[in-house]
């Protein structure tokens, strides 16, 4: 009895080394942890129960047969972050540069299947080389299975990518369909094509950080929610996030202690929007403010920053903000802001997670370059995705919500619950300017006209009481007291019940 447990243990300590000492070495001088050191960082101490620890391939081409390593490339299995169940998969660089075999790919299938049986969210860590050239259309087919189970997981459990080394060919699709990817700043990239192949088609010269870093998802492609210095730091906010999320489609939001008083006035908000209407002011200072210890986790903070989509807590329990950002152009929708956004709200939607939203938006950005890329149909999906949302959507208007951009950001007209504005709210079809050159165009070479119907304009629809008196708005409140407004409005819509339409899906303008 004594020797099959040695034998256990040997296999163990053996499947531990992974790739060998020189390869983990190799890993550690890029500036990368291993497999197993990342999930240590990752999981609540001592909580990992690895599966598929002897997994082999089953491969003979090209002398296969004689380098099989247990596990793989890849470390499954589940653990918990803060005591709530997740499921795990960790490509493993050391052995096969992470590359996915058939074996391998039915590990990751197994804890997919798993995490949709039973209602936890899939963490997947990605450091490869794409598809085990040895195994062909093997591993192609693996590929196939994992992308399969991601479009089935997809709105029924939270999936998060995050991309620790290479991530190319076959496995940037896999992160694609989950709901964030995240990338670590120097070490990691993504993309369809290397550079060689580039250079082979386009004879483009390009390195693989132009071509895919960090920087590029984060601020160009928006392939990437966000990046972090290094593997510590990026496991550490992965925890954060996880503590925001549900575990699946059918759970509530966590919630977690509140020490703030939801009751208690904020007197700074009653000065946050300047005097001048054309005066930018920080958006995320509300957002510090009506936030639960004035905590938030902000996705795709450096891409289209005219927006702000983040998550925070009210009362200890998920909201999803989302907010125009007057400090960046204004905060005009364009149709990078209108994506962005629109993703967010899905995301939301899917997991039962409350949307509050303030708007100061001066409507959507002119131009050929919007109109060329699609602004009408990039705009769209916003307010597709607000109005198709049957969370709780409360809504605050701060200042400007002129022309259509008032529709889309969460109007009562796009079935919001709750819509309040501040005194300081401008709502209308445009600003004065505009409004006056169009409709008194006869005026427009006489200045004192052309200044007395501005004046005019603007009493008359610069503020939020024409809306209110319709009932558009359902009450012009204090700033001050904006997080006490917003904490009882979420705890009158705890119950919320929507019957929508009977349809197969939708079909959001994509
Ligand atoms: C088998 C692979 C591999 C792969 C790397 N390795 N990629 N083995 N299949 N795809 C092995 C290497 O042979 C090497 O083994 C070890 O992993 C480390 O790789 P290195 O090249 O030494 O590391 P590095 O210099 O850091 O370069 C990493 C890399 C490079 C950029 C990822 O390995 C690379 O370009 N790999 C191939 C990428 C690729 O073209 N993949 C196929 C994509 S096509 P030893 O034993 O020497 O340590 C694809 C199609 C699927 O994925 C489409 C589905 C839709």
């Amino acid at each position: 009895m004594q020797d099959i447990i040695e034998e256990l243990k040997r296999r163990r300590d053996a499947a531990q080394l992974g790739g060998g000492e020189k390869r983990v070495e190799a890993q550690h001088a890029r500036g990368k942890l291993t497999a197993r050191e990342r999930l240590e960082i990752l999981l609540d101490e001592d909580s990992f129960e690895e599966f598929d620890t002897f997994v082999e391939h089953r491969s003979t081409d090209f002398g296969m047969e004689a380098t099989r390593v247990p596990g793989d490339g890849v470390v499954t299995g589940w653990g918990t972050i803060n005591g709530r169940l997740v499921y795990v998969f960790v490509k493993d660089f050391t052995v096969f540069g992470g590359s996915l075999s058939q074996a391998h790919a039915q590990k990751i299938c197994k804890i997919q299947d798993m995490a949709i049986r039973n209602s936890a969210p899939v963490i997947g860590v990605f450091d490869a080389g794409g598809a085990r050239i040895q195994e062909g259309v093997d591993a192609l087919a693996g590929y196939g299975e994992v992308f399969a189970r991601n479009v089935l997981a997809s709105g029924v459990i939270p999936q998060i990518s995050v991309i620790m080394g290479p991530c190319a060919g076959g496995d940037v699709y896999s992160p694609a369909m989950t709901d964030f990817i995240f990338m670590v700043r120097d070490t990691s990239y993504m993309f369809v094509t290397g550079p060689d192949v580039v250079k082979t088609v386009t004879n483009e010269v390009v390195s693989p950080e132009e071509l895919g870093g960090a920087k590029v998802h984060t601020t160009k492609s928006s392939i990437a929610d966000g990046a972090y210095e290094n593997d510590i730091e990026c496991l550490t906010q992965m925890r954060r996030l996880f503590d925001y999320l549900p575990l699946s489609n059918r759970d509530k939001p966590p919630s977690w202690p509140s020490f703030q008083d939801a009751e208690a006035d904020d007197m700074s908000l009653d000065t946050l929007v300047p005097p001048n209407p054309n005066k930018p002011y920080d958006m995320k200072e509300l957002i510090l403010k009506i936030a639960d210890e004035g905590d938030f986790f902000e996705i795709q903070e450096n891409f289209a920053k005219n927006i702000i989509t983040a998550f925070g807590r009210i009362e200890g329990s998920t909201v999803g903000f989302v907010a125009n950002q007057p400090m960046v152009l204004a905060g005009v929708l364009d149709s990078d802001a209108s994506r962005k956004a629109a993703r967010f709200v899905r995301f939301c939607d899917c997991f039962n997670i409350p949307l509050v939203t303030f708007v100061d938006v001066p409507g959507f950005l002119p131009g050929t370059a919007q109109e060329y890329g699609g602004l009408i149909k990039h705009g769209a999906k916003l307010l597709f995705a607000f109005t198709e949302a049957t969370v709780p959507k409360i809504t605050c208007i701060t200042r400007k919500a002129f022309g259509g951009a008032y529709d889309v950001m969460a109007s009562k007209h796009m079935r919001a619950d709750i819509n309040y504005a501040w005194p300081t709210a401008q709502i209308a079809v445009m600003g004065a300017k505009g409004a006056v050159e169009i409709i008194f165009r006869a005026d427009i070479n006489d200045p004192d006209k052309i200044a007395a119907r501005t004046k005019e304009y603007e009493s008359r629809f610069l503020n939020p009481f024409v809306a209110a008196q319709r009932g558009y708005l359902d009450e012009v409140i204090m700033p001050h007291g904006t997080r006490r407004r917003i904490a009882r409005g979420l705890r009158s819509l705890r119950n919320k019940r929507v019957e929508m339409p009977w349809k197969k899906h939708d079909n959001i303008p994509l």
